[in-house]
């Protein structure tokens, strides 16, 4: 498959790519920043810029598609992972602003380019289980898609307001979008049990090929420490339909 990977050097998309590549994918990587994953082909562009958005999502994925005389085939998913990925990085409305324009202009061009499928990284912080000013416990668990969002944050607020954009984009265009509540990326280097961790990270972002279009509340299982993540972490035991958990 073609796929364009959007926010790819970034902490987790760089496990993604490798692993999209590793399964004999071509990868194209879209973001501010070049990542240096063997085989992947890099180009810089804002996802605030509907203008970048729309012109790579028609675009070659590599220079080897030039002269094959077929022109600028489409892309067959994009998956979207840029972001002020939590507060206090930028001003809270400039986390705010980069990730719902972003977001937008993102599925916007997908779908107007013809991608059947679109995933997206949301996050936990939409439950306000992170980044809160209180220690808050979820109303129930498992957790399921039908749980109140409680986002306090500028960035748990972008996460929630994505999903909103992502549902009406999809009830008008048909397509597939995913969007994935994760909890906290633990990369090999933040623990000692990161290799395993990891690769159930890669696993579990990839995982979604052969789901349905029911929307998705995950989790993954870990080792960390922290509190707060102690009932998400239980969410991984949960079945949910057409969702291959780790
Ligand atoms: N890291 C976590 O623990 C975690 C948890 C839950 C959800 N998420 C979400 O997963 C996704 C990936 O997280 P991450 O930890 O890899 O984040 P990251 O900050 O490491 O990577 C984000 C990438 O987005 C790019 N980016 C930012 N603004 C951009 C713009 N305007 N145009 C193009 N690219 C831009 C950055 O250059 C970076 O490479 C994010 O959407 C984040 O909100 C992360």
């Amino acid at each position: 498959m073609r796929i364009l990977v959007i926010g790819g050097a970034g902490k987790a998309g760089r496990h993604v790519i490798a692993h999209l590549i590793a399964c004999g994918h071509r990868v194209l990587n879209v973001d501010l920043a070049p990542c240096a994953v063997p085989g992947v082909f890099n180009r810089i562009d804002d996802i605030t810029d509907a203008g970048h958005m729309h012109d790579v999502m028609c675009s070659y994925a590599d220079f080897d598609a030039l002269g094959m005389g077929q022109g600028m085939s489409g892309f067959d998913a994009v998956i979207h992972f840029a972001a002020i990925a939590r507060i206090m990085i930028v001003p809270d409305c400039e986390c705010y602003r980069v990730n719902t324009i972003g977001t937008y202009n993102v599925i916007d061009a997908a779908i107007r380019a013809g991608v059947k499928k679109v995933l997206f990284a949301s996050s936990e912080t939409t439950y306000g289980i992170c980044f809160s000013d209180v220690n808050r416990q979820p109303d129930y668990l498992p957790l399921d898609e039908d749980h109140p969002t409680l986002p306090e944050g500028s960035y748990a607020m972008s996460k929630v307001a994505k999903a909103v954009a992502a549902k009406s984009f999809q009830r008008r265009s048909g397509i597939d979008i995913y969007g994935l509540r994760l909890n906290n990326v633990i990369a090999p280097k933040n623990t000692p049990k990161g290799s395993q961790i990891s690769l159930r990270i890669r696993h579990s972002v990839c995982g979604t090929s052969s789901a349905t279009s029911k929307p998705a509340i995950w989790a993954i299982s870990s080792t960390a420490p922290w509190p707060r993540m102690a009932w998400a972490m239980r969410c991984s035991t949960s079945q949910v339909p057409g969702i291959r958990l780790i």
